[in-house]
């Protein structure tokens, strides 16, 4: 008997190829003991011996002590983190998707089968976010989340914006590189982004939001004419994932922004991500790295599977103390909406109109909209929408007149 934990592998793609070779390096008291694929003749340089089609050759595995899962598919995934707990296996998951879908009802399973799950992998990759909101902000009362959450979308606007790339070739090149899912639709529309923050919101704050509550918008809409604006202003344009108090509600978006250049967001390129975290003792702190990619997601997985084996679990803490906070689900947004002729766009569509301008074929408005409203131009494929800078958000509640400032 090795004495070492024996871990169930599901997947063996960019991220699970990036584990295991971490792993097999690694000192650690860990050993591969089965990797589930869906395909098992497909070239991989791991031991062929270790690979299998068959999920049961883990979950009934009693020597399997910790799982690992790493597929791209949400549904089965969820499938086998519920079986996993069922047979009191902690699991270790980057499984964004999943996570963000379905996260009260893993805390509750989690306490159900006194089992623990870690999903560092799943947010912002190599930056630990997660156990930093767990451990070191568990009693500091945030106000704010916010930050860069998606590496294929922060490298294809930097290749666009400081190499004047064309989106589609820079989405293939994030794609070569391993940092866009399987579906880039999920990054450039800021689906994986949203799915993020909801996991975020959940550590910092207490609550559980769906994911289809949030509002998402992508970068697939923006042009060069954005680009020149930005400019002129100062600025740059980053897909930013924010989550603010405000009263007793939560305001949550994913959204492109302009951002000043001198703001350390801006500097921010690449796959790499940042998340800035705002709390009453703590006031601003900042954390950066690489977002995505094979080593630097697998190195946190490992991480994660290190801390498993030592018995390391989520406290939650927020949730227990988040009684009163809710979601907001209405309140007033500053964008600047960009279109081209003929799209029926008015300054009577905004609450609060600012102004207008036009350039060759575009036109751009500037204003305050509902969220209602920008929920709907959000859906609509003609129409590039960036949220101004400062600030951007105000409640239209009555009783409580409050503003704030993202970035
Ligand atoms: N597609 C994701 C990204 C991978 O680009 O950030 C890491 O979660």
């Amino acid at each position: 008997m090795s004495g070492k934990k024996k871990i169930g592998l599901f997947g063996l793609g960019c991220v699970g190829q990036g584990f295991y070779s971490l792993l097999t390096q690694a000192n650690a008291n860990l050993e591969i003991k089965k990797i589930v694929v869906k395909n098992p003749n497909k070239q991989r340089s791991v031991d062929q011996s270790l690979l299998s089609v068959s999920p049961e050759d883990i979950l009934n595995d009693p020597e399997i002590d910790i799982v690992v899962e790493l597929i791209d598919d949400s549904k089965f995934a969820f499938e086998l983190l519920k079986k996993s707990l069922e047979k009191k296996k902690p699991l270790v998951t980057a499984n964004k998707k999943m996570l963000a879908e379905h996260l009260e009802e893993i805390f509750w399973l989690q306490k159900r089968y006194n089992t623990p799950v870690l999903y560092e992998g799943a947010v912002c990759g190599s930056i630990p976010i997660i156990r930093n909101l767990e451990k070191h902000y568990a009693f500091d009362e945030l106000h704010r989340v916010e930050g860069i959450f998606n590496g294929s979308t922060n490298y294809i606007l930097t290749k666009m914006i400081e190499e004047k790339k064309d989106f589609a070739s820079v989405l293939a090149e994030a794609q070569r590189l391993g940092f866009a899912e399987s579906d880039p639709t999920l990054d450039v529309k800021g689906f994986d982004p949203k799915f993020k923050l909801a996991i975020t919101m959940a550590h910092a704050f207490g609550i559980f939001i769906h994911p289809n509550q949030i509002v998402n918008i992508g970068v697939d809409k923006i042009t060069e004419h954005d680009i020149r604006y930005a400019r002129q202003q100062g600025c740059t344009i980053k897909l930013i994932a924010k989550a603010e108090r405000v009263g007793d509600q939560i305001v949550g978006f994913v959204a492109p922004q302009f951002v000043p250049l001198e703001s350390s967001l801006a500097n921010i390129k690449n796959e790499y991500n940042a998340v800035s975290v705002t709390g009453a003792s703590t006031g601003l702190q900042f954390l950066a790295g690489k977002g995505a990619g094979s080593l630097p997601t697998g190195l946190v997985v490992l991480s994660d599977v290190v801390a498993i084996s030592q018995g390391d679990l989520y406290s939650y803490e927020k949730v227990r103390h988040a009684d009163n906070l809710s979601f907001a689900n209405e309140g007033l947004i500053n964008i600047c909406v960009s279109f081209r002729e003929g799209e029926g766009i008015r300054p009577a569509d905004f609450v609060e109109f600012i102004g207008g301008y036009q350039a060759g074929a575009f036109q751009s408005l500037n204003g305050w909209v509902s969220l209602k409203k920008l929920s709907n131009w959000s859906d609509r494929d003609s129409l590039s929408i960036i949220f101004n800078t400062g600030v951007n958000y105000k409640t239209t509640r009555s009783e409580k007149k409050q503003e704030l400032t993202l970035v």
